[in-house]
């Protein structure tokens, strides 16, 4: 078991624990007096864990309350934020009451918003079930839902008051899922952790879960704690992303965010390397690491399609789109590079 504790300006601790669900009660009534919970899940998540999870909370005396909406991404959305609204309104919950999201980061990103608007703000808990929201999104406070414009282009810093994660939930992961949430602890391994990344590289798939989850929430707490509005270090977060998002676009959603973003990181490798901002040393670390963790090197989309779609990508600033590069394991930098430049970047990253 490991408690990581989020010096955020509200701080909150993160517990790590095999079978936490279980006494999730007990850890809620540590950080609240209230009696009333709105538990809010997904489809999926709730026909696993929703009917023993509220049992627990209601013998513990927590009258509770629940709502579930379809699973996926295209749930994130004004449309469920609203329902989630009108169910906490409908129910009376009031500022003193508190919203548990149980579920992936579509969960936890939709129920953070609810709750850091409904009533001006009321009490959150994250229980976080797949790698991704146990080792990025449950932490941080960062919660929004998608318009038609974007992803995440409405929303607020909420930070929780607690992260319950029981990583035996991930037993009952789709792989796929589970190997998206490697494509997000991959990278901060490459960004923080020599220790980390060799130890995927090792393991591949079958690293040690509380080892991992708790590095990554310890390195993400580390940056929360001196960036936690995102105005500066947070960026170096999205490591890989901007290629990713260009991945993804480029394959009409059909590559997952986390494979792209392994692709991305071993892209930004392999051209950090032939650069000179890293050794070919560091680069093929970082491509053992990706191998090991189900992900490929390269995409089937040129140079050319990739750099025209990283163009559109919202990290550009007139002339020049901020990269985020590799100097050695643990220590990344955020490089500005002229879009004239950015072609010849991307085509070395590319070549094996
Ligand atoms: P998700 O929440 O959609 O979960 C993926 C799928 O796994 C869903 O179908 C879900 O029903 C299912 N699932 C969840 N837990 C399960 C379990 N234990 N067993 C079986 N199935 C389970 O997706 P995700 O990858 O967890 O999160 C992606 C979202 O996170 C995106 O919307 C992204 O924008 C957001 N995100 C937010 C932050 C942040 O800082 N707030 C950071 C990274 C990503
Ligand atoms: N996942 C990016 C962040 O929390 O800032």
């Amino acid at each position: 078991m490991a408690r990581i504790k989020v010096e955020a300006g509200k701080p909150y601790e993160v517990i790590i624990e095999k079978g936490a669900l279980t006494k999730a009660a007990e850890y809620i009534a540590s950080v609240t007096t209230s009696k009333k919970v709105a538990v809010i899940t997904d489809d999926t998540v709730d026909s696993l864990y929703g009917d023993p999870f509220v049992c627990n909370l209601a013998s513990a005396g927590f009258e509770t309350v629940k709502f579930t909406f379809p699973h996926g991404e295209a749930s994130k959305n004004t449309s469920t934020f609203i329902k989630i609204i009108d169910f906490l309104a409908e129910n009376h919950l009031t500022r003193s009451d508190t919203v548990i999201a149980l579920g992936g980061g579509v969960v936890g990103d939709i129920s953070g918003f609810a709750a850091a608007t409904y009533l001006r703000g009321i009490r959150y808990i994250q229980v976080p079930t797949t790698l991704l929201s146990a080792v990025d999104s449950s932490v941080g406070g960062k919660c929004a839902v998608d318009i038609p414009m974007g992803k995440n282009l409405l929303g607020a810093f909420h930070q929780p008051s607690v992260v319950i994660c029981d990583y035996k939930t991930l037993d009952t992961l789709p792989r796929e899922i589970f190997l998206d949430g490697c494509g997000e602890v991959l990278k901060y391994g490459i960004l923080y952790s020599p220790d980390l990344l060799s130890h995927l590289s090792e393991k591949g798939t079958g690293f040690d879960r509380e080892y991992v989850i708790g590095s990554c929430v310890q390195l993400k707490a580390d940056v929360v704690k001196r960036d936690e509005f995102d105005t500066g270090e947070r960026a170096m977060l999205n490591l890989g992303h901007t290629v990713a998002h260009a991945i993804e676009k480029l394959s009409n959603m059909t590559i997952s965010h986390g494979a792209a973003v392994a692709t991305g990181c071993a892209v930004i490798a392999r051209a950090s390397a032939s650069a000179g901002i890293c050794t070919k040393d560091t680069s093929d670390k970082i491509c053992d690491a990706v191998l090991a963790l189900g992900h490929k090197l390269s995409c089937e989309y040129s140079a050319k399609d990739l750099c025209n779609a990283m163009l559109s990508d919202k990290k550009r600033h007139g002339n020049t789109v901020d990269l985020i590069v590799v100097e050695d394991i643990g220590r990344c930098k955020i490089l500005p590079i002229s879009t004239d430049d950015l072609l010849a970047f991307i085509e070395k990253g590319l070549r094996a």
